[in-house]
């Protein structure tokens, strides 16, 4: 189980130093506009994922007046440190340094909602595949690894394409079937899994966010072509070989688990007709059904919810505090004002504001 205990902040964005100390429940951040509510979301998932979800710019994340920035987290027994400045990254778990951040996300699993991500409901197809393997990841620590060896397969072999070069491709193509099917296995059965949970009393009291008998759903897409077995590495293997011409002068894959997709629909309209409070609505019920998966399989993720009440009406807003409540999970939370049934729903809630960058805990 994550959770967070202590959480230092240092030059991060308008966060300049501070000090909190987390319940293990639910944690609400108040405040005006432009106050640094989403800058201590990104904090949190910063620490998890050793990047952010808003930029890729490391200079727009310092603080304006600072050359780097710190944080530091006590997560269960464990001391997480992270520095960051223009020339120097150091990241340690209990002074040992880290090399890389999969070890920040098995100790700090976080399960991100905020519209600066995008929804996943009528998302991206990036977007989607990111929270899918996101599950993935954390039921099967080593599909991580599937993963790296298929991005670098895949680039090894649109490099030969670009120049033309058909004699190795055929090693390639297999090696790219192998991890191939393998990711196909992994995202089927996790998805398999995960429609069980939806369709299980666990989530029921979530029903009340869809106010209509229309039954949510989704299809996954593996982005392999029909003809191919998905989960067969021969059968991806010949169809490689046997497309090879057409690679050739198409020069890149642009088709393969890499473009896998999900598709959601609600009754029998498709996603693209969903308004945004549906779209906001059905992506929180598929991300809370992961973390009940999680939840179920021992791995308790802490959640983010950046401006819960945007786009919920408050009956909305309050079934998803009390199911919250009943997973137990650590969630950090922001909002603009306090009008928030949460203190009915969960008296051990502690709550603080953030003023110009400065958080104080109220309660
Ligand atoms: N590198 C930085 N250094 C200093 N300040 C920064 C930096 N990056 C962003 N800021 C400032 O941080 C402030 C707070 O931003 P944040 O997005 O956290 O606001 P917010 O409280 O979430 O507001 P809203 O309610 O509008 O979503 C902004 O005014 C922004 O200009
Ligand atoms: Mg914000």
């Amino acid at each position: 189980m994550a959770v967070i205990n202590k959480l230092s902040i240092h030059q991060f964005r308008n966060l300049t130093t501070q000090f909190i100390s987390p319940c293990a429940g639910i944690n609400l951040f108040i405040s005006d506009n432009a106050q640094g509510k989403t800058n201590l979301i990104e904090v949190i998932y910063y620490l998890g994922h050793n990047r952010s979800f808003k930029t890729k710019i490391l200079k727009e994340i310092i603080n304006f007046e600072a050359d780097s920035f710190q944080l530091g987290a006590e997560v269960d027994k464990n001391k997480i440190k992270l520095e960051k400045s223009k020339t120097i990254t150091k990241i340690s778990i209990n002074q040992q340094k880290v090399g890389n951040s999969s070890k920040l996300s098995q100790l700090l699993p976080i399960q991100i909602i905020t519209p600066d991500k995008g929804f996943v409901v009528n998302g991206i197809p990036k977007n989607k595949r990111s929270y899918l393997d996101w599950g993935v990841f954390h039921v099967k620590p080593k599909a991580a690894k599937t993963f790296k060896t298929y991005n670098k397969t895949l680039k090894n072999i649109n490099i030969l394409l670009a120049k033309k070069q058909a004699d190795e491709l055929d090693f390639w193509f297999l090696e790219l079937a192998k991890s191939a099917a393998i990711i196909n296995k992994n995202r089927v059965e996790y998805l398999q899994q995960l429609k069980k949970t939806m369709f299980s009393e666990k989530i029921k009291n979530l029903d009340k966010l869809i106010d209509s008998t229309d039954k949510f759903d989704y299809k996954f897409s593996s982005g392999w072509p029909k003809e191919v077995d998905k989960l067969d590495e021969q059968s991806i293997y010949q169809h490689l070989k046997k497309h090879k011409q057409h690679l050739l002068h198409t020069k890149y894959l642009n088709y393969g688990s890499h473009k896998a997709n999900i598709f959601f629909t609600f009754g029998n309209r498709s996603e693209c007709f969903f308004s945004r409070g549906e779209q906001k609505t059905l992506s929180i019920i598929f991300w809370l059904t992961q973390v009940v998966m999680l939840v179920d399989l021992g791995i308790k993720p802490i959640i983010l919810i950046d401006d819960l009440s945007s786009e919920l009406d408050d009956d909305k807003v309050n079934t998803i505090l009390q199911h919250l409540q009943l997973l137990n999970v650590q969630t950090f939370m922001t909002d603009i004002s306090h009008n928030l049934a949460i203190e009915q729903i969960n008296p051990a809630t502690a709550i603080f504001k953030i003023n110009q960058g400065e958080i104080t805990q109220q309660k």
